[in-house]
């Protein structure tokens, strides 16, 4: 496990160093970068919980995807930041970067959060434009449906800022703009020459001065970067903000009974050996403390083994917990998890699910007992239900498994992974035996010998395709997480997230569809 998080770390470091030789120039021309300008802008000494920052993995643009993202506390306030990153490719926006910033906006509606826009970008990366010009106006969208919802938007603009990119202060609430730096216009000199023949520059079209004095386009005029970051936290502090959630905001918590550390020998790197994954639980929830409470109350503990469910606090926050114990899931174990999500839904308490499961069981004997109905079932208790769900994928997720267990399409509030994880509709040697015998039956309703030697190489290309593409940062990479992380961090990151989640109230389903009982 130490392997995989050093090679986790070095893939981080990619996202880091995106911007190569122009990290270099950037500094020479007296700027700071996205993550310091982050550093500088959140409470001294408090956490960043960066997000997708491996947006882009195995893709032909930089890992990262020209920005930084994630959640950071201002003033006492938890907010959305999201940093364009100008070293890469001057900031412009590419695919990912767009499903990365489309994602960060969804997680502060949901939790609702204030987001602040550290803007610097060339705009829509040229090349790619076919696949972000028409999607990407939903950013801007965004931005005023956040406002109308009263979660405030922010945007310091420290340097280019065309096009679309104008409209990221456009469309804020509070604009500041540094001195001499940013240039905001819609379009810059050599199109206006084009457009209408007339001659000007920069800084009467779109300079900081400019907006702040004439276009009023911009409220604030920084006279340099710390000077503008310094001015967001001013405004950040003047927003009145007070959190809506109606949990009880934890003094105390006792730390784990068993050491988060132990996690590296617990969990096997080879997802076909079982863990039992009480032993992970133990590690990442509220100990008993001097109280004496019970860290885990595990509800239903005779029935449906296979899935283990049950109560615990994580930093002094209720939440039920749904977690694989022996891979596959069978009918009582769909119909014990749509009991507990009721029941979670019935206190308004969030749930955490705890992946490693090769999916719902096959065979006759199952299909029989009706594994459809029960997984359809649980499915359905998933998707309807309206607590905050939290998501970590800690080994196999497969199969109808993923979406049983609150996969990346039942919308959790954050879906984190484990650098052991592996998601794909199902294993990779399953898949390619399937393809086999789909193709073998095919040749011989068509009357043909079934070449078994030739296809040979293809079930090995097939099943090394499906091996990377259910691998953590793969998946991170096509932003189907939030991101990797490393097991011993699991209890800070979603501290973190329940803590965010607390910026409003919790309300459990009233209604579900109809269960096929
Ligand atoms: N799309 C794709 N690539 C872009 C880009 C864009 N919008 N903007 C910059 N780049 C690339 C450059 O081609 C260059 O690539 P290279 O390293 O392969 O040579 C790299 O990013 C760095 O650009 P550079 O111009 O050297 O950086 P800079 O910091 O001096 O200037 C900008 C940055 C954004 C001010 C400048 O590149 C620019 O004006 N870009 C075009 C902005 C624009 O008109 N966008 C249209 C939006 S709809």
């Amino acid at each position: 496990m130490l392997e995989k998080i050093e090679s986790l770390h070095e893939e981080q470091t990619k996202a880091v160093e995106a911007g190569g030789k122009y990290i270099a120039r950037h500094k020479e021309r007296g700027k700071l970068t996205a993550r310091e300008r982050i550093e500088l802008l959140v409470d001294e000494g408090s956490a960043f919980l960066e997000l997708m920052p491996l947006a882009g993995w195995g893709s032909d643009f930089a890992v990262g995807a020209s920005m930084v993202t994630g959640i950071g506390v201002v003033e006492g306030v938890e907010c959305m930041i999201v940093a364009n990153d100008p070293t890469v490719k001057g900031g412009a926006l590419n695919p990912w970067s767009l499903r990365k910033s489309f994602r960060a906006a969804e997680i502060a509606e949901k939790n609702f959060l204030p987001s602040i826009n550290l803007t610097e970008s060339g705009g829509a990366d040229l090349p790619t434009q076919k696949d972000i010009f028409i999607p990407g106006g939903r950013g801007f969208r965004d931005l005023t449906r956040a406002s109308a919802r009263k979660q405030p938007t922010i945007s310091v603009v420290f340097g280019n800022s065309t096009a679309g990119g104008a409209y990221v202060p456009g469309m804020s609430d509070y604009v500041i703009m540094v001195k001499e730096r940013a240039k905001v216009f819609l379009a810059g000199p050599p199109l206006v020459k084009m457009a209408t023949g007339e001659e000007t520059d920069d800084e009467s079209l779109g300079g900081a001065e400019m907006h702040s004095r004439i276009s009023g386009s911009s409220d604030f005029l920084a006279v340099d970067e710390l000077d503008a970051i310094r001015q967001a936290r001013r405004v950040v502090a003047r927003l009145n903000w007070r959190k809506q959630g109606t949990s009880p905001d934890p003094t105390s918590y006792a730390e784990p009974d068993l050491d988060p550390e132990e996690l590296l020998d617990l969990i096997p790197t080879d997802l076909k050996e079982p863990f039992d994954p009480r032993e992970a639980i133990l590690r990442i929830v509220d100990g008993t403390g001097p109280n004496n409470a019970v860290a885990f109350d595990e509800f239903k503990p005779l029935y449906g083994s296979s899935l283990c469910v049950g109560w615990a606090n994580l930093h002094g926050r209720e939440i039920g917990i749904l977690a694989n114990a022996r891979g596959v899931l069978m009918s009582e174990e769909a119909q014990k998890a749509a009991q507990f999500i009721q029941l979670a839904n019935q206190k308004d308490t969030p749930l955490l699910f705890l992946h490693n499961t090769t999916g719902y069981m096959v065979g006759t004997e199952y299909e029989q007992g009706g594994i459809i109905k029960h997984g359809a079932l649980m499915i359905n208790a998933v998707s309807n239900s309206k607590v905050p769900h939290l998501t970590v994928i800690m080994g196999a997720s497969y199969g109808a498994g993923n979406y049983g267990m609150n996969g990346r399409a039942y919308d959790p509030r954050f879906l984190f992974t484990w650098p052991s994880a592996k998601s794909a509709v199902m294993g990779p040697q399953q898949l390619a035996g399937v393809l086999e015998i789909v193709a073998r039956e095919s040749a011989e309703k068509k009357g043909e010998v079934f070449d078994a030697e030739g296809f040979k190489g293809i079930k090995e290309m097939v099943e090394g395709m499906v091996e990377e593409q259910s691998l953590p940062y793969f998946l991170s990479g096509m932003v189907y997480d939030d991101g990797v992380i490393d097991p011993r961090d699991t209890r800070t990151v979603l501290g973190i997230c329940l803590s965010v989640i607390d910026n409003q109230p919790i309300e459990g389903a009233m209604n579900f569809g109809v269960f096929r009982l």
